[in-house]
């Protein structure tokens, strides 16, 4: 299948390529699915083919036209990953994509690529624990400068001031987590890529915006059309959908992603053909999926809203239009996806009691799975972060994290209602 119909020349929907773009069942004896290539190594018809494959590969040489790279040793390439970056970039409206063995590989092999000692990133917090632990613990170390600045609507003024202190010529990643995790706090993509804009015009240096959208795309947001260059997710969340698989991917224009995919090859970052078989097969459903969670988020973040226990609920869909970020939220999402962050009244032992008393809900880390998930994010994702840096990010001893699943409405409401009176001691 190709991205266009032959009949009305019209591009086909993100939800339609995800069933056939990028395989053809011709060279797999016809079988309709994909099979899953289990092999580390692939033959060549000859040792021309080799040579060839492996000059494009290490981009000894430009490709002729059409000319697409070979398979060569699964660590480069595999059918498997292949076909589902070729899916995830058209979804993505980015020119090429990456898969790897989880979303910090993704997120780390994007870095290294992109930077050198003496770089400055400047990023919105919060952030994913395991993505601050990589800019304030490892980066660092290799000479690399990270500024955090409070993610929200001032977030593009706070990046310019801090581009500014740092020394603009030096910036090369300008990177957001919008809505962020765990508060769900949304940053405006479009602003940050014209910051990016505006330093490379005044300083000529490459800077580079990346957006890691695993809460809300590509279902419900898709940056690449706002101006941002890489967009990364962890896949273990809303793409592999499942709860069975740890991966991530990124997408972006060409003439970066083969610096990102240079860098997956030598590192070994890359994803095992089986789970790219997995995510293929879950990308299929990802629309339903995530439609219907947010069915299901809505009303549960409804019915937080009223309680009283709640001190606060983050949830895009309950955004009043007077609220600042209503207008953010408008303009770059199409949906407020099953993310929700609820503040209980009584701090961290009523949160815990409340963690400890459902019963349909597990109490685990990680998100956008088909069933519905709680954390306490201060305590279990957000551990290395220090308190007083989260508190001052609105992300306190009562907040718990809910990624809302697929179970029946009325009986993840029960659930949440019996939780809920457990906090009150
Ligand atoms: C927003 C976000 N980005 C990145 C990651 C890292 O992904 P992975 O656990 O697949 O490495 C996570 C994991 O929870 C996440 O929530």
């Amino acid at each position: 299948m190709s991205k266009r119909s032959h009949s009305t020349g019209k591009p086909f929907n993100p939800e339609t390529l995800a069933l056939g773009y990028g395989y053809e069942p011709r060279l797999s004896e016809g079988a309709v699915k994909p099979p899953v290539f289990l092999t580390s190594t692939f033959q060549f018809a000859s040792a021309e083919d080799g040579k060839r494959f492996f000059e494009l590969a290490y981009g000894l040489r430009e490709p002729d036209d059409g000319e697409q790279q070979g398979l060569i040793y699964s660590r480069l390439n595999n059918p498997n990953m292949q076909i589902f970056e070729e899916r995830m970039a058209a979804w993505d409206q980015c020119e090429l994509g990456a898969t790897f063995a989880s979303g910090m590989a993704a997120i780390s092999t994007t870095m290294l690529a992109l930077l050198r000692p003496g770089d400055v990133v400047i990023s919105t917090e919060p952030i994913y624990g395991g993505t601050y632990y990589l800019f304030r613990h490892i980066l660092s170390e290799y000479g690399i400068d990270v500024r955090l600045v409070a993610a929200g609507d001032d977030a593009p003024a706070r990046m310019r001031e801090a581009a500014e202190q740092a020394g603009a010529a030096r910036v090369r990643v300008l990177y957001l987590e919008t809505p962020a995790n765990p508060n769900l706090v949304h940053t405006d993509i479009a602003a940050i890529a014209q910051l990016g804009a505006d330093l490379r015009a005044a300083h000529g240096g490459a800077v580079t915006t990346v957006v890691d959208n695993t809460l809300l795309g590509p279902l419900f947001q898709l940056p690449a059309t706002m101006g941002a260059d890489i967009v990364i997710y962890s896949a273990t969340k809303f793409i592999g959908g499942h709860s069975d698989l740890i991966a991530g991917v990124a997408s972006g224009p060409r003439e970066l992603m083969v610096k990102v995919l240079s860098m997956r090859t030598i590192l070994g970052t890359g994803a095992t053909p089986f789970n790219g078989w997995l995510l293929l097969r879950s990308l299929e459903t990802l629309s339903v999926r995530m439609r219907r969670q947010q069915k299901n988020a809505r009303a549960l973040a409804q019915l937080l809203a009223e309680h009283p226990m709640v001190e606060s609920v983050s949830y895009p869909g309950l955004l009043a239009p007077n609220e600042p970020q209503h207008a953010l939220w408008q303009k770059q999402c199409t949906g407020s996806g099953s993310m929700i962050a609820f503040h209980i009244k009584g701090g961290q032992a009523a949160a815990y009691r409340v963690l400890d008393s459902f019963e349909v809900a597990r109490l685990a880390v990680s998100l956008g799975g088909t069933e519905t998930l709680v954390e306490h994010p201060m305590t279990m994702t957000h551990a290395d972060v220090p308190p007083a840096e989260l508190e001052a990010r609105g992300v306190g001893p009562g907040l718990i994290r809910m990624s809302v699943g697929l179970e029946h409405l009325s009986d993840l409401k029960r659930d949440l209602v019996h939780a809920l009176r457990a906090a009150e001691g």
